[in-house]
């Protein structure tokens, strides 16, 4: 009897400092942060696949009918001077078709890997400007202010990915939904965006979005939630033929432009320069062993290096592409690299100063700490540290890098 007692007093008294430790791990603040971030995110996908959508009207069917082939039409007129690679960049196309999934092609496809903050959006109007361009702007919004990184949100996101990359929209409910009210994710993609103004009703329906997708004969997804080891493994997939860019910048530099952007605080993986450098080193780690298994299907650019020489890199970016550098791109770069305009979102910039407002912007207090975080990722990615206060103002913190 009496050791009965003391059992299920040791029992108790085990089970009480489980929940205590238990509940440290989950509430414990930079944890709990973390949790909830993951726990909203997985309630996020599993909701995907319950939103309905109602039966089209025939009005309907026929709106959608009319917007699409009248953008056939002007994708066809873009396109009719272009240079197909005919075999060129190891990429056997002679004609539109053979790029358009409508007409059974296949397009040529392209992913952006890079994190917030990190000048994807002025990158992704850079290559957007190009008409025959549908672009897939995050198209894992939905799963909020996360990074992924392992289970359990990459295998949701892989799939998401994959349907994206093939123009299935049926099971895209959440987020669509999510874009309903952040409607720039469709105006960023340039085409999309003009036929949501001028066809309001037709702009969510998935049967439309799946259609006009599959006209476009270059497809480009812009990812900024998902690290590159887990990407990867789409460079091995022969039928979908992708080429993956990743975009690196300097930590200091996004966690500058992070402190501006309101929506960042809502997610540790957001604000945290631990974490942001870690992934940096991650992601070096994985382009080091890519580089050599897919050279002409993998490559790496940093911001400031695009910054620098923005047409150079760009003319490159497209031979990396298999892409013409449509006299439309050298507009873009010609209107949006000379001037600052416009808000923390706008890609109207200087862009010879724009990588570099940290250095005025942040303390060296801030600079500091950061450094502290990231001195492996900034040494992996040719970032020089600032020494004091006057150094910061004035160095240049940019230097070479090898993978
Ligand atoms: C829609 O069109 C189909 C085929 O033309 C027709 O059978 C059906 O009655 C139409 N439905 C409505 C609601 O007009
Ligand atoms: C800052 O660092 C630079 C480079 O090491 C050095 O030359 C300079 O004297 C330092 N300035 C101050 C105020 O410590």
């Amino acid at each position: 009897m009496v050791y009965r007692a003391i059992c299920y007093g040791l029992i108790g008294f085990g089970s009480l400092c489980f929940v205590i430790v238990l509940y440290d791990q989950l509430y414990g603040s930079p944890v709990r942060t973390r949790i909830e971030g993951l726990v909203e995110a997985v309630k996020f996908w599993e909701k995907t696949d319950e939103i309905e959508e109602a039966e089209d009207s025939n009005s309907t069917l026929s709106e959608i009918q009319q917007v699409i082939d009248l953008q056939r039409s002007t994708i066809y007129e873009e396109m009719i001077d272009y240079q197909f690679p005919n075999g060129g960049y190891s990429i056997y196309c002679s004609k539109l078709e053979d790029l358009v999934m409508e007409s059974d092609g296949n397009p040529m496809r392209s992913i952006i890997v890079t994190t917030w903050r990190s000048g994807s959006n002025f990158l992704g109007r850079i290559l957007a400007a190009h008409p025959g361009v549908f672009y897939h702007f995050e198209p894992l919004s939905d799963f909020d202010v996360v990074q992924i990184r392992g289970p359990p949100l990459a295998g949701p996101a892989m799939t998401n990915l994959r349907a994206v990359m093939n123009c299935e929209y049926a099971n895209a409910g959440h987020h669509i939904e999510w874009v309903k009210t952040h409607p720039w994710i469709f105006q960023v993609n340039p085409p999309l965006g003009t036929q949501c103004q001028a066809h309001e009703s037709i702009c969510y329906n998935r049967r439309f979005l799946s259609e006009m997708c599959k006209l476009f004969p270059f497809q480009l997804v812009k990812l900024i939630r998902l690290r590159l080891h887990i990407v990867q493994e789409l460079l091995a997939d022969k039928k979908l033929a992708v080429r993956l860019l990743l975009l690196v910048r300097d930590p200091r530099g996004t966690l500058q432009s992070r402190k501006h952007t309101p929506f960042c605080q809502r997610g540790r993986d957001c604000v945290d320069a631990g974490l942001l450098c870690a992934d940096l080193v991650s992601d070096y780690n994985a382009a080091v062993e890519l580089q050599n298994k897919y050279p002409s299907t993998f490559r790496v650019l940093r911001y400031e290096d695009l910054c620098a020489e923005p047409y150079k890199q760009v003319e490159e970016l497209f031979q990396f592409y298999g892409l013409n550098f449509h006299p439309n791109v050298k507009k873009f770069l010609d209107t949006h690299t000379k001037t600052d305009t416009g808000n923390e979102f706008s890609s109207y910039r200087n862009s010879k100063t724009a990588p570099f407002h940290w250095r005025q912007d942040l303390d060296f207090e801030e600079v500091e700490e950061i450094q502290h975080h990231c001195l492996v990722a900034m040494k992996h990615w040719g970032y020089v540290p600032a020494l004091n206060v006057s150094h910061q103002r004035e160095f240049n913190p940019v230097t070479d890098y090898t993978i």
